[in-house]
């Protein structure tokens, strides 16, 4: 199999989601508190926003701290929380300067008050880079998402505003939380586990899957590559039947 991107192929894929796992795990191993992993990889993060940008990637999304990550220890939620506005405010000059336009995905209401607002306030800064969109999950959980969308559907139903048979593929699409967002072509999860963890699971309805055994801190470039370089010989069939050979 491939191991290197191939840009020739003109298959990169224009939105890449990925599950951020394994921070826990690379801190311990080195003996050392999991919230040094979570720095550590916030420090990929912004390598690989840069990486992608570089490939021709149009939107990244990132899994962050997802509506169940609240039940983690105190200290660790809060260095979580502390570790998002440390990072908001140190990449903005990175941001302007990569051409990175920030959003955030996932409820308001659970997170602190200056969290919202700072975020809220870096993605008005950054509103009209257009190189790549950084879609930062947090306070995410797609439950919550699709439990949203509904209440949606049930005060447009409770004001006449809809019937029952308007309600489709599009309508639902608009009410998730970035419907101006294509869906992902590509999910990657590192640290190996083999599940989706309430994450976009309407938008990867057909997004290909790669798993990697890396942890996130440890994400090179190289693993970027050889995640896309792994999609770049896939076949996407969307339920149709497809002739493999014809279908590069
Ligand atoms: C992912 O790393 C980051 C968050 C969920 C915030 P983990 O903290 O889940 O790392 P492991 O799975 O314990 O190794
Ligand atoms: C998924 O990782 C959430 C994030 C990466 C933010 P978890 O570590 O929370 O997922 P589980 O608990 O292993 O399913
Ligand atoms: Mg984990």
């Amino acid at each position: 199999m491939e191991s290197t991107v191939n840009p020739a192929m003109n298959r990169i894929p224009d939105h890449i989601a990925i599950i951020m796992d394994g921070n826990g795990r690379w801190a311990t191993r080195q003996g050392m508190p999991r919230l040094s992993g979570h720095f550590q990889g916030y420090k990929t993060l912004h390598n690989t926003v840069i990486w992608a940008a570089n490939l021709g990637v149009k939107v990244l999304t990132a899994y962050a701290f997802s509506s169940e990550n609240w039940t983690r220890p105190e200290d660790e939620v809060e260095g979580l929380m502390e570790l998002v506005l440390v990072a908001l405010r140190a990449e903005i000059e990175m941001m302007m300067e990569e051409g990175v336009r920030i959003v955030r995905s996932g409820r308001s209401e659970g997170l602190p008050d200056e969290v919202v607002r700072e975020f809220d306030h870096t993605t008005q800064q950054t509103q009209s880079n257009s190189r790549i969109t950084l879609n930062i999950c947090l306070n995410y959980g797609w439950r919550n998402e699709i439990i949203d969308a509904a209440r949606r559907v049930a005060e447009m139903a409770a004001n006449q505003r809809i019937q029952p048979a308007d309600v489709d593929e599009k309508l639902l699409s608009s009410l998730m939380y970035r419907p101006e967002l294509p869906d992902p072509d590509l999910l990657i999860r590192t640290a190996g586990e083999l599940r989706v963890s309430n994450f976009l699971l309407w938008e990867i309805a057909y997004s290909e899957i790669y798993v990697t055994q890396t942890l996130w801190p440890d994400f090179s470039e190289e693993d970027l590559g050889k995640a896309i370089a792994s999609y770049q010989l896939r076949t996407r069939k969307f339920g149709a039947v497809v002739d493999e050979q014809q279908a590069d």
